[in-house]
């Protein structure tokens, strides 16, 4: 969590965050800004969080409050800055941007479009894109990566085919050397990318994609060959963890993990060197699904057009794969968040690997003195309490551990494995 909140800082608002161990300025509330309580923020009118005599509607309450105070006095330090002839040090710091569109020397002047609507952001709007950048580009992305770490953890195998993906493309160079323009589209075609999107077909952040019919007119689908009617203003969500587990519009194969008919519930970053033709006239669970059941949805529905994926992996039948939704409301930071999942997990596994801790069942000096089989056992007895709790993680707001849940893991320099670099536990 704190590692994705210093990325959008840095990105949204062109801040630095401290690390644990770094000197707080002085003057620095280190609580200031920090929301907890998100859900009832989003949920319940301030004046109720207020009065309500709740520990969570007062941490609420007061979390609310720093935040638009702390946002406050940014939004007026950005505006000044924007006054000066903008940032002087280079960036993304998208908020920056919003402002300078405002206040900036080259900002367009206000004006209405057709339909009533004002070209630019008041500073209200400003504030309110900043809470949703913060919230929409914060959790998600820290879920997703806790979620890659641990499958990483759990999969052995995994792991090391990913290491060895990043040691051939980086060749041991620090990470402050590499190069975005040559590097990034190289590393999402490897298996580094398809832990990524392997991670996000299973453990997508956002399982439920809320979304109303225009209150102005029904709209039609069709599935199955049927046509159905969405009366207008209707709610609906979008299950996208069904339509990315469902063997129907995906190359399958007979479980290995589980002896299932189809291995769509395991952690298969390999499915992502698979091709479309196993999905074309292969016989799955007694349905055939053939190239009629598999169209080429090239529907504009609006938004970004191109593929969530790298050109050089599987490319999933549309709507079978959608993390970051489809449309022109789909997901504005989905191009942020696969840069960043991808460099993070290729800078923690270029040094480092990932165990899951066995402390429940074995002391470090009884680990030293197991035979290979032995760690490996129990090893076995960690992967499967793991299994256990990611099978348990649900969604409130996003998907995650929640409650207190989480599972034990040691990060180890590379070299220094106990149990992961045995090439016969996969
Ligand atoms: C793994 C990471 C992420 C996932 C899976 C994800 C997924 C989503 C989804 C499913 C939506 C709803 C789309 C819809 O209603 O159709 C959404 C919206 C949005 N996301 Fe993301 N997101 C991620 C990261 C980010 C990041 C890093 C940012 C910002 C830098 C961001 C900014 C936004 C914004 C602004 C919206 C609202 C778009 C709108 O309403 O038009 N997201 N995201």
């Amino acid at each position: 969590m704190r590692w994705a909140l210093n990325i959008i800082g840095y990105v949204g608002f062109g801040l630095r965050l401290i690390w644990p161990g770094q000197e707080l300025p002085s003057d620095l509330d280190p609580n200031a800004g920090q929301i907890r309580q998100i859900v009832s923020i989003m949920v319940l009118p301030t004046l109720a969080l207020k009065i309500l005599p709740f520990k969570w509607a007062r941490e609420a309450y007061e979390g609310k409050i720093n935040f638009l105070q702390y946002m406050n006095e940014f939004l007026h330090d950005k505006i000044e800055e924007a006054k000066r002839g903008g940032p002087q040090k280079e960036g993304m710091d998208i908020m920056g941007q919003l402002v300078q569109s405002k206040y900036g020397r080259n900002a367009s002047p206000a004006s209405e479009s057709k339909d009533g609507v004002p070209n630019i952001l008041n500073d209200s709007e400003i504030i309110g894109n900043a809470f949703i950048m913060i919230v929409a580009g914060h959790e998600t992305t820290a879920n997703t990566l806790h979620f890659a770490l641990l499958e990483l953890a759990n999969n052995p195998g995994t792991q090391r085919r990913m290491q060895r993906d990043i040691d051939n493309l980086f060749n041991g160079a620090d990470p402050s050397t590499w190069d975005y323009e040559r590097s990034i589209n190289a590393l999402m075609a490897s298996y580094t990318g398809a832990v990524v999107n392997e991670t996000l077909r299973m453990m997508p952040p956002v399982t439920g994609i809320p979304k109303v019919v225009n209150p102005e007119c029904d709209q039609r689908i069709t599935i199955n060959g049927r046509e159905h009617v969405l009366p207008a203003g209707v709610s609906c969500a979008l299950q996208i963890v069904c339509a990315q587990r469902n063997p129907r519009w995906w190359p399958t194969r007979p479980s290995e993990r589980t002896g299932k008919p189809n291995d769509m519930d395991d952690f298969l970053p390999e499915r992502w060197y698979r091709s479309r033709d196993e999905l074309r006239g292969a016989k799955r669970e007694g349905t055939v699904v053939d190239d009629v059941a598999v169209p080429e949805d090239k529907t504009d529905y609006g938004g970004f057009q191109g593929s969530d994926t790298s050109a050089a992996l599987y490319r999933p039948v549309r709507g079978s794969y959608a993390p970051f939704s489809d449309g022109p409301r789909s997901c504005l930071g989905r191009r942020i968040a696969m840069v960043e999942m991808n460099a993070v997990l290729a800078v923690i596994f270029q040094k480092y690997s990932i165990e899951l801790a066995v402390d429940d069942w074995a002391s470090d000096e009884e680990v030293a003195k197991m035979s290979p089989a032995e760690r490996r056992a129990v090893y076995a007895r960690a992967q499967e309490r793991s299994r256990q709790l990611l099978r348990e993680a649900d969604s409130v707001l996003t998907l995650k551990l929640h409650g207190g849940r989480h599972v034990p893991v040691r990060f180890v320099k590379r070299g220094c494995e106990r149990f992961v670099a045995d090439p016969e536990l996969v």
